[in-house]
């Protein structure tokens, strides 16, 4: 069987991360780039490239022909609707695995990287969500992940696959939590709900890259889904403290805006980029994201069952990131 692993997403931020571990490992690696994604489509030398449109049968026939394993990453995280999460994250999962089915039916692995926001948020910080848990998502990105979860377990008979949902992942090259470490760097951090009550859990890429490596080759993870996540549940606190010495703020002022704000903001710029047709840096239903109290969840099965541990500590990857980010000018 080939040892070529076929990575989607492959010039997004986790999706690169992937591609230099595995290349790292000297595991062959074959990259799907889209249409859209010629432009900005850079990897690393000895990757090979298959351009294909998700849309297109053949196209991704010939991007899974010949692969042992396959780690689909690409998708959506902002959309203006519920369509737009659909199209990127539910159609690409059923036309990889249809084009699977008959181009490539004895696949070793099809590695799904679904979300914890396809479960939906916990009622308490400990131990958060479980597996085993009813998934609750409560926002069009994450009712997306989970029938993208639901789509790839629809083949699961005939294509060995495996779900991994990670929380809020961060590390050098990721944009979102960027803009949290930005605001701190003026000296404010603006936090929805209630701000003092939140936890969440967070994972750093490069734990998350080897939970999803130890993920597609374990042969226990066959048909199951994991968290790979940090063992502890972060509170802002925490977040502020880790990122102090490289920031080097003194004073921070903290603006917990109340929840009915956060709607009333998600409803006015929500409806601001129906207007534009750009995708809204908060919308209600990212108000809805946002205003959750545990985005938390347990690392108790990645650990029995793949034996992982995320290893980085939060203080030491937020300080490497921010550092990573300093050298390249994004901060
Ligand atoms: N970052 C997080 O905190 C986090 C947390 C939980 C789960 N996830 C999941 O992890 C995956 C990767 O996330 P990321 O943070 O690396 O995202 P990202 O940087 O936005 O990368 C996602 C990649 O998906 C592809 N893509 C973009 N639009 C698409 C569309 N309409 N249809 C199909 N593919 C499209 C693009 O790759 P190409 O141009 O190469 O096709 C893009 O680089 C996503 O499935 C996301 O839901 C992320």
């Amino acid at each position: 069987m080939s040892e070529t692993v076929l990575v989607t997403g492959s010039t997004g931020f986790i999706g690169s991360r992937v591609v230099e571990a595995l290349v790292r490992h000297e595991v062959p690696v074959r990259v799907l780039l889209r249409p859209e994604s010629a432009a900005s489509g850079r990897s690393p030398a000895g990757v090979e490239v298959c351009r294909a449109a998700y849309g297109d049968p053949e196209a991704v026939g010939r991007a899974v022909e010949g692969v042992g394993r396959i780690i689909h990453l690409a998708g959506v995280t902002r959309a203006i609707d519920e369509a737009g999460f659909m199209a990127g994250n539910v159609a690409p999962v059923e036309n990889l695995l249809r084009a699977v089915r008959e181009r490539n039916p004895g696949l070793e692995r099809f590695l799904l990287v679904s979300s914890l926001a396809a479960a939906g948020p916990a009622l308490s910080a400990t131990p958060g969500v479980r597996e085993r848990d009813r998934p609750s998502p409560v926002s069009a990105y994450g009712r997306s992940k989970l029938l993208g979860e639901e789509a790839a377990m629809r083949f699961a008979k005939e294509v060995p696959v495996t779900i991994v949902r990670p929380p809020a992942v961060y590390g050098p090259g990721d944009r979102d939590i960027l803009e949290v470490f930005r605001m701190m760097r003026r000296g404010v951090l603006v936090s929805a709900g209630s701000g003092g009550r939140q936890r969440f859990s967070m994972v750093h890429v490069d734990d998350l890259v080897e939970g999803m490596l130890a993920a597609l080759r374990s042969d226990a993870a066959v048909g199951q889904a994991y968290f790979i996540t940090s063992p502890f549940p972060y509170g802002w606190d925490e977040v502020v403290e880790a990122a102090r010495p490289e920031l080097g703020f003194g004073r921070l002022l903290r603006i917990g805006l109340p929840t009915p704000l956060v709607f009333g903001l998600g409803t006015l710029l929500g409806a601001a980029s129906g207007l534009t047709g750009k995708p809204a840096l908060i919308n209600r239903d990212k108000a809805n994201e946002l205003t959750q109290d545990f985005w938390t969840c347990s690392p108790e099965k990645a650990a029995r069952d793949l034996g992982f541990t995320a290893r980085t500590p939060l203080g030491e990857g937020v300080a490497s990131t921010l550092r990573w980010y300093k050298e390249k000018g994004w901060l």
